[in-house]
């Protein structure tokens, strides 16, 4: 065990890095890898891994658990979160370590039986319980539905530090140094917002009451498991979550996201990106949808205030590529944002319809009066666009 992999007194890290999947969940890019992480406490008396890792990886987590421990067994296994990417190491931690205890709620262990088969050695916890490993603690907070409904946070009281399951997690492999005092921690936090709006976005709401139950407990270390421990820019990962959760958008910028066959909504789009660069907007995302990965369209869409959509009509419908982005964002409830639709046709137009009929349910308005274009944009459709960018900016 190397001197940076321990993390305080009684806390170990022994998590791994995944530089070798291109997409985590299958569905989102990880350019940067990721990790999962997993901690041990020893305590006087207990010793207690805190989550799991990806199945492939379990041999190496169960290795940095002999390394630290030695001779000594662990005690328990807390999992604050069934997914799998956490939760894969069950059954060989169990092979590994006959004695573990299994440590969850009732909807963990639940979760555990029905994926893993295992029912014997389980303790459930509810909220706010504690479980003594000799000379420390560890405390318990039930916050479902960050991202799962399982979900939960585990406290270490002595040593201040909170272990958050995947909230204040991103991507990004850690190379080398696991606590952010030391390493650069920078390229991590646009990680964080990319991780956040893709796969914790929907649950905002939860987020803030998750946050709310944490009032009472005082922590100055976050363990999540996903990307670096947080101890210099708790404060500032804190608030990012907040902010995030609250859907306030983190700056005054636009996004754009456009599909286009043959070029005429892009030139719209264009026009649009024009009008709010001359409205004095400095920070403008464009995405063409067909060719933008998903999840980096959603970063920009939960980072700035202006959100601008244009689809061609297609097979009476909304180009496929726009109708996954459209019900992307749909699907995350976002509130906050100023929102523009442009769309096109040559027959019958349906692009813009669609696109409101997706948002129908949801706490995302159109600020300004959608534009339609038949055929190729002619001089007054381009100015109409640069006038839409205007309008949507208050200017
Ligand atoms: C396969 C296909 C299906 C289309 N279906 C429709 C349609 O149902 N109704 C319509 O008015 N236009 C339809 N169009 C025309 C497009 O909407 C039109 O080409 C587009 O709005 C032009 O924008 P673009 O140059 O940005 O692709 C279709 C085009 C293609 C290629
Ligand atoms: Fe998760
Ligand atoms: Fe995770």
């Amino acid at each position: 065990m190397t001197m940076n992999k321990r993390i305080s007194d009684k806390i170990y890290y022994i998590g791994v890095n995944d530089r070798a999947t291109a997409k985590f969940e299958a569905m989102w890019p990880i350019p940067m890898g990721v990790s999962y992480n997993s901690y041990l406490v020893v305590g006087s008396e207990k010793a207690a891994i805190i989550d799991g890792v990806e199945v492939s990886h379990a041999l190496s987590q169960i290795a940095y658990i002999r390394e630290t421990l030695g001779d000594r067994q662990p005690d328990y296994l807390v999992i604050n979160h069934m997914e799998p990417d956490h939760s894969g190491s069950i059954a060989l931690l169990l092979h590994a370590f006959p004695g573990l205890q299994i440590v969850g709620n009732n909807q963990t262990l639940a979760m555990v039986k029905g994926y893993y088969g295992v029912a014997d050695h389980t303790i459930a916890i509810k909220d706010g319980e504690e479980l003594s490993l000799g000379d420390v603690t560890l405390q318990f907070f039930l916050t479902p539905l960050v991202h799962w409904p399982e979900t939960m946070m585990t406290l270490l009281k002595e040593e201040k530090t909170l272990f958050t399951g995947d909230a204040f997690g991103c991507f990004g492999a850690l190379n080398g140094a696991v606590v952010d005092t030391e390493m650069d921690a920078e390229p991590y936090f646009p990680e964080m917002v990319r991780y956040y709006s893709s796969i914790v976005g929907k649950y905002g709401r939860f987020v803030q009451k998750a946050i709310a139950r944490l009032a009472g407990a005082e922590f100055d270390t976050v363990c999540p498991t996903h990307g670096p421990v947080w101890r210099e820019h708790l404060s500032r990962v804190v608030d990012l979550y907040d902010k995030l959760s609250r859907y306030e958008p983190l700056d005054e910028g636009a996004t754009i996201v456009y599909g286009s066959m043959y070029g005429n909504t892009e030139r719209m789009a264009e026009a649009v990106a024009e009008g709010l660069a001359e409205a004095g907007v400095r920070n403008i995302s464009m995405h063409n949808a067909s060719v933008s990965d998903l999840s980096y369209i959603l970063a920009d869409v939960f980072r700035h205030r202006h959100l601008v959509l244009a689809a061609p009509t297609y097979s009476d419908g909304l180009f496929p590529p726009m109708a996954t982005v459209v019900d992307a964002i749909a699907a995350r409830s976002i509130p906050n944002r100023r929102v523009a639709l442009v769309g096109s046709h040559t027959w019958a137009p349906r692009a813009v319809k669609a696109m409101t009929a997706a948002f129908e349910s949801t706490p995302t308005e159109q600020s300004v009066e959608p534009i339609t274009i038949k055929h190729s944009p002619d001089a007054d459709a381009l100015a109409s666009a640069r006038a839409l960018a205007h309008t949507l900016v208050g200017k």
